[in-house]
């Protein structure tokens, strides 16, 4: 991004061009200095009364612990209650945490009230109990990129808290996952040059071991529960993880049921090593077989956990990662080797949009925004940093992941949640439309070689539209009702700004500066 320097003070071309163009002139708009350069922030504040986030669809299974922490924004205390919550359910009036026991199998519609001296707020929330998880793409933080080989119960905890006291589980943000380096090595690797992680993998009855960062798992799991937050962990099918600690190899079943009774919601299954056992290379079946192991494993634990496959997308996974059990699967490599490349990455990724649809999300990795670390040539990583990303940079990349109905799950520093990357990750518009209950994946429109459009179908009949500019300068970018097979008048709102832009009757264009965006939602036109 370009930048000018006035009085010695950086100023960047982009913020400057957008406060003072009069055709972009948005009120709500901020220049802050987060770490570096100047970023604009272009989403209002929430208002002081409450305002209810969240699905409108929440998968779980029949007889299973129930945990949903109602996501509000709005001034504390807040008052809950909840019509035609099923029996054997809960709510805390004043958490907004739903407990108890999935109800039998059927579709319940749930009326939820928020109030608060400021005003209140009302929302549907339909809980299916079925056989269906993650009804929408799952949303919240994975500890990779920031701590790596760092991670420990101390930085979980704090991820929790963080994830409360930012307001991100307001907007949706749920899960708090543990990555790699949890579990313990047999032998020095070079990643766990640290000692501390090296020593008895199992017990004597083969039961997994975390190593000393991690002294009691239940009591982890279960102080992020009593926040009404899930967690999540991560393991391998291979003899070792990716960083040479313990996987899950021959002990599957009995993995699953520790991890189960641990407590934890969400198992990331990374092959990794996997291929040295196999010493050839794999045949879709190979590539299926330890998922089906780890999938069946899960599905008969008496808890609802949520199935991560990860194997960088080998054997077109999105075309059977549902069927062995998965949930969301990785399309692709590790997204911190290429974030340069965070474009191209999602429009490989939309290629796979057809096997999108509730229960069954492509996963083009993580969202690094905010101060993340880094992986180095000698097996290394670096503390964290800013992220190399321009402001215009993260907008796109956040657009992209919820036009693409991607998980939303966050890998950046939970103890560094500048202004800038809250009002990125927590635009409620922009996450309504990755949440949206058709599940759709966006299709992309290629107009020049910098500029597409990428579609979005919603439940409601609307269209969630990302105009996207990945040139250098700032150019018009129209879309029109043809292109989208719609005719007639059509309201038109930006979901950044969320601010109504009027009724146009064949076409919206608008200015998009270069590694930008303009996200819109286009529906009916109701006079
Ligand atoms: C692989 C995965 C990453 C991360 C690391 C951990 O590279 O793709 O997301 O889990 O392993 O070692």
């Amino acid at each position: 991004m370009s930048t000018l320097k006035l009085n010695g003070i950086r100023l960047n071309l982009i913020a400057f061009v957008l406060v003072l163009s009069p055709s972009l002139s948005y009120c709500a708009q901020k220049t802050i200095k987060t770490y570096g350069a100047e970023s604009v922030i272009i989403t209002p504040l929430p208002k002081p009364s409450p305002h209810i986030n969240g699905p409108l669809v929440y998968g779980c299974r029949p007889g299973n612990p129930f945990l949903y922490r109602i996501p509000c924004q709005g001034e504390r205390p807040i008052s809950f209650s909840a019509k035609g919550l099923p029996a054997g359910l809960k709510l805390d009036p004043k958490t907004g945490i739903i407990t108890g026991n999935t109800p039998q199998k059927g579709d319940y519609e749930v009326f939820i009230l928020a109030k608060n001296s400021k005003g209140k707020d009302k929302r549907k929330l339909t809980i299916k109990a079925g056989d269906q998880l993650s009804l929408t793409p799952p949303m919240g933080w994975n500890s990779w990129y920031v701590h790596y080989n760092r991670i420990s119960d101390h930085l979980m905890r704090e991820a929790a808290d963080a994830m409360i006291s930012s307001g991100m589980a307001d907007v949706g943000y749920q899960y708090v996952n543990i990555d790699d380096c949890w579990s313990t090595a047999g032998k020095s690797h070079p990643f766990t040059r640290d000692s501390s992680r090296i020593g008895t993998i199992r017990d004597v009855n083969g039961n997994i071991l975390p190593n000393r960062h991690f002294p009691n798992m239940k009591e982890l799991t279960g102080y992020i529960h009593s926040k009404g937050l899930k967690t999540g962990i991560y393991s391998s099918p291979g003899l070792i993880s990716c960083c040479g600690l313990t996987g899950s190899w021959q002990h599957e079943e009995q993995d699953a049921a520790q991890f189960s009774s641990w407590g934890f919601d969400f198992l990331k299954y990374d092959w990794c090593y996997y291929s040295k056992l196999l010493n050839k290379e794999p045949t879709i079946e190979d590539l299926q077989k330890p998922y089906i192991v780890m999938g069946d494993a899960l599905r008969h634990q008496p808890r609802d956990i949520i199935f991560n496959l990860c194997q960088y997308g080998r054997g077109n996974v999105w075309e059977w990662g549902a069927k062995v059990g998965g949930h969301c699967w990785r399309t692709a490599g590790d997204l911190g080797f290429e974030l340069d490349r965070f474009f191209n990455v999602a429009l490989n990724n939309a290629r796979f949009g057809a096997w999108s649809k509730p229960g069954s999300w492509n996963d083009p990795d993580y969202l690094l925004i905010g101060w993340i670390g880094s992986q180095n040539k000698d097996d290394t990583f670096t503390e964290p940093h800013p992220s190399p990303l321009t402001a215009q940079q993260q907008y796109s990349y956040m657009s992209l992941w919820c036009l693409m109905a991607a998980p939303l799950i966050f890998s950046g520093d939970m103890s560094k949640l500048d202004e800038f990357t809250l009002n990125v990750l927590c635009n409620t518009e922009v996450i309504e439309v990755d949440q949206d209950p058709l599940g759709k994946c966006g299709s992309v429109i290629l107009k020049t070689d910098n500029i597409f459009l990428l579609v979005k179908d919603l439940a409601d009949g609307s269209k969630a539209v990302g105009l996207f500019n990945r040139g250098k300068n700032t150019v018009a970018v129209a879309v029109n009702w043809a292109e989208l097979q719609l005719s007639g008048k059509h309201s038109v709102r930006d979901l950044w700004r969320q601010k109504e832009l009027g009724t146009f009757k064949e076409e919206y264009n608008v200015q998009v500066p270069p590694d930008g965006v303009v996200m819109v939602r286009i529906s009916p036109h109701h006079p």
